[in-house]
């Protein structure tokens, strides 16, 4: 990495040597070396054009609520502060991809669209949401995708429809050093005490069924076509296998939770473990759903 790193990069906001502890909802990993903040999409554009015409490579970040981080990461991460901004148009509502994903099905559950009610209980940003393609109870966030924004790898900005293809299960075309920049959703007209009702109902399931009170990145792996990793894991006995403060949640067998003091090295080992041991059992080789920083082999396979 050139050192010191091109003024077009430093002349966006940005903090050095940032622990991933508080960047993701796992609360592991080392230290984030240049975290950017862009608090613009000129500035988020600038980023992007800059790396380019650097050659350097980089990584988008968002509430970090799918993420694994193993260690320090010297390249330049970039995390959206761009202004929290909802706006309607009948039955369609745009968002920045900052905009908490959460909050973003709260306020238009308030505004009586419905559509959005399965994402009530997915954490993190609107962006990671569109990257992950993150879904619930038999939907996905593609399902109300009108259009979307994002910036290519050359910096350049483009929106569109999504397309076939592009968006399938936890799995998008955001990938690759694309930046998702903002959404518009298209919802239906809803009565707003059914909808609140509906999301009662996902929120009580999964406080019923998902560790919630302890720090976790929800799903670790991805569910096999006709299975359940949870399932898998719990039928080969791992609920409650614990490497340090990294555990097997005994309520949910695909959440590995963190007691407080958990070291990357410990989730790596407890997810390499539970991969072996499931494949030994059941013959399935499963798959992360979580993005691991930096990306081992031995755990992807
Ligand atoms: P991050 O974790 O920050 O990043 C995830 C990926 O998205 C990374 O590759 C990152 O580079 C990329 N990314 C982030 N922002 C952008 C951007 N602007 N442009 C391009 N790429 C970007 N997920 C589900 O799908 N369904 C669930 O039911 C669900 N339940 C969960 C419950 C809990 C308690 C927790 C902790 C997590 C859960 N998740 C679930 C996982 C997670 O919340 C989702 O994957 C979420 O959409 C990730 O968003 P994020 O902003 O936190 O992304
Ligand atoms: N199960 C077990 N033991 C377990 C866990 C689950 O037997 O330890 C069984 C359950 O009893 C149920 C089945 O497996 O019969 C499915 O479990 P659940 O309803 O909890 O759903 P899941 O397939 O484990 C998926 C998503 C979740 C999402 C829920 C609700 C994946 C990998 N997981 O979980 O998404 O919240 O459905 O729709 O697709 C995430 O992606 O991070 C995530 C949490």
């Amino acid at each position: 990495m050139p050192h010191p790193l091109p003024d077009a990069l430093l002349a966006i906001p940005h903090r050095r040597d940032v622990p991933f502890a508080k960047l993701t909802t796992l609360g592991v990993g080392g230290l984030c070396r240049w975290l950017f903040e862009p608090v613009t999409e000129a500035q988020a554009q600038a980023f992007v054009r800059a790396c380019a015409r650097e050659g350097l490579p980089w990584r988008v970040l968002g509430g970090g609520s799918n993420l694994v981080v193993l260690g320090d990461l010297e390249e330049p991460v970039m995390r959206l502060r761009l202004p929290q901004d909802l706006r309607r148009d009948g039955l369609e509502v745009s968002a920045p991809a900052s905009q908490g994903h959460i909050r973003m099905s709260q306020q238009v559950g308030d505004m009586g669209l419905s559509g959005l009610e399965y994402a009530s209980g997915i954490p993190g940003s609107v962006g990671g949401a569109l990257h992950m393609n993150a879904g619930a109870y038999g939907r996905e966030l593609v399902d109300v995708l009108a259009r979307y924004r994002f910036l290519t790898p050359d910096g350049d900005l483009v929106e569109k429809a999504p397309e076939p293809g592009e968006f399938r299960y936890r799995w998008s075309v955001l990938g690759g050093g694309r930046v998702a920049l903002g959404l518009t959703v298209r919802l239906a007209e809803g009565d707003p005490a059914r909808i609140r009702a509906q999301v009662e109902d996902y929120r009580r399931r999964r406080g019923t069924s998902q560790p919630l009170s302890k720090r976790n990145a929800g799903c670790i792996f991805k569910n096999p076509p006709g299975q359940s990793a949870g399932r898998l894991i719990d039928q080969a006995g791992l609920k409650g296998l614990r490497v340090g403060d990294a555990e097997v949640s005994p309520e949910h067998g695909n959440f590995l939770v963190n007691h407080g003091g958990a070291t990357s090295a410990q989730f790596a080992e407890l997810m390499a473990r539970v991969r072996e041991a499931v494949l030994a059992h059941s013959g399935i080789g499963l798959e992360p759903e979580v993005e691991i920083w930096p990306s081992p082999g031995p755990i992807t396979g």
